[in-house]
């Protein structure tokens, strides 16, 4: 069967770009079709400057909303991270794999880079090593399949290569991973800024849609959104990417296809309007779900409890045999005899 991997961080409130780019396939699509796990990778919120009450309200959170878009623990595995050391061991040697070049190229790096230095923070080293991080999330479940929107692709692309490096020279350990993106909303943009992705560390509420936001406040933000001077509806990523945004957001919410729903509106008024009320309606069944589970915490703690215990179950042996084949002794042998002894 195939194994689906993939992974959410919570370093902000949910947005439409995390459902319409990731989480909406895993629940109508990855959890029903495959081996599927689903991660709140709260290590990797500590790559940049973090509040420790707030990551873990919001790795709270994140696991709730997961449970809430239609994740279900009877079909897939949902866990946080930090409890499953295999994340961090794996880590460790693929770094001992990666090189630093490598490293500096990655595009997420250098722009988060950029904003810290701009903000006068420091840069921490764990941002530069992030992306090895997330190839040991993935490469220690022997993944196949990793859905993602379009900005975690180059990461996926370094988690194949190291899969690949590592095989080549310690033999045949690790699944070489592919990247899987959404037909339409593969990168929604931030409403104020199309220029820019809706992103959830971003600072500029006006042009984010979050999950849990009223639905009056999304209908305002959508009715707001910068649009594109000229005044016919196409469908065009680069001269109008304002438009191309919203269509591509009505595509995804309804089922249909950006080209064709231009050609059905003559005006932006309309398509703002129905883009709101699409919005709003694929976002109230999340927000229902989550007010009941939020009255049950003891639930959303009991299914991340059995998911990390099923996660490490997967991860170990990986692990383990990535351990012993890039050389490092063995702490006891199979059946569990002392280690030493067993190499004699
Ligand atoms: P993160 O937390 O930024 O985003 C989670 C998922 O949401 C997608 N996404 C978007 N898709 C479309 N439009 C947007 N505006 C938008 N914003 C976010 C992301 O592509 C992602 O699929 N590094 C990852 C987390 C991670 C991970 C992993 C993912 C860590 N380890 C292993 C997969 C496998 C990240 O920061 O995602």
């Amino acid at each position: 069967m195939t194994r689906v991997f993939s992974g959410i961080k919570p370093t902000g409130h949910l947005t439409l770009g995390n459902y319409l780019g990731a989480m909406r396939q895993w629940a109508t699509v990855d959890q029903h079709r495959s081996e599927a796990l689903f991660c709140i990778v709260d290590l990797h919120a500590l790559t940049v400057d973090h509040d420790p009450a707030r990551v873990r309200r919001l790795s709270r959170q994140a696991a709730t909303l997961l449970l809430a878009s239609g994740l279900d623990p009877d079909l897939c595995t949902v866990f946080v991270q930090s409890h499953v050391d295999e994340h961090a061991r794996l880590s460790y040697l693929l770094e001992c794999v990666a090189t630093d070049g490598e490293m500096r190229r990655m595009i997420q790096y250098k722009e988060k880079a950029a904003r810290e230095q701009r903000r006068g923070g420091s840069v921490r080293l764990s941002l530069l090593t992030y992306p090895v991080l997330m190839a040991a999330d993935i490469l220690a479940y022997g993944t196949d399949e990793v859905p993602v929107g379009n900005d975690q692709t180059q990461h996926v692309e370094l988690a194949r290569d190291l899969a690949v490096r590592f095989n080549q020279r310690y033999g045949h350990t690790f699944v070489v991973p592919r990247a899987m993106n959404p037909a339409v909303a593969a990168r929604v943009m931030n409403l104020q800024d199309p220029g820019s992705k809706m992103g959830k560390s971003d600072d500029s509420g006006p042009g984010i849609v979050y999950l849990l936001d009223e639905p009056d406040t999304v209908r305002k933000k959508v009715m707001r959104a910068v649009t594109d001077s000229g005044s016919e509806v196409v469908y065009d990523r680069e001269s109008r990417p304002g438009l191309a945004n919203l269509l591509e957001i009505l595509a995804a919410c309804t089922g249909g296809d950006p080209e064709q729903l231009a050609d059905a509106y003559d005006g932006y008024g309309a398509l703002k309007r129905d883009t709101a009320d699409a919005v709003i309606e694929v976002l109230r069944p999340l927000r229902e779900r989550h007010q009941e589970l939020c009255a049950d915490p003891g639930h959303v703690e009991g299914v991340l409890r059995e998911g990390a215990a099923r996660a490490r179950g997967i991860a170990r042996p990986t692990v383990d045999a990535a351990y012993r084949a890039i050389g490092l002794l063995p702490a006891e042998s199979e059946d569990g005899a002392v280690a030493l002894n067993a190499a004699r």
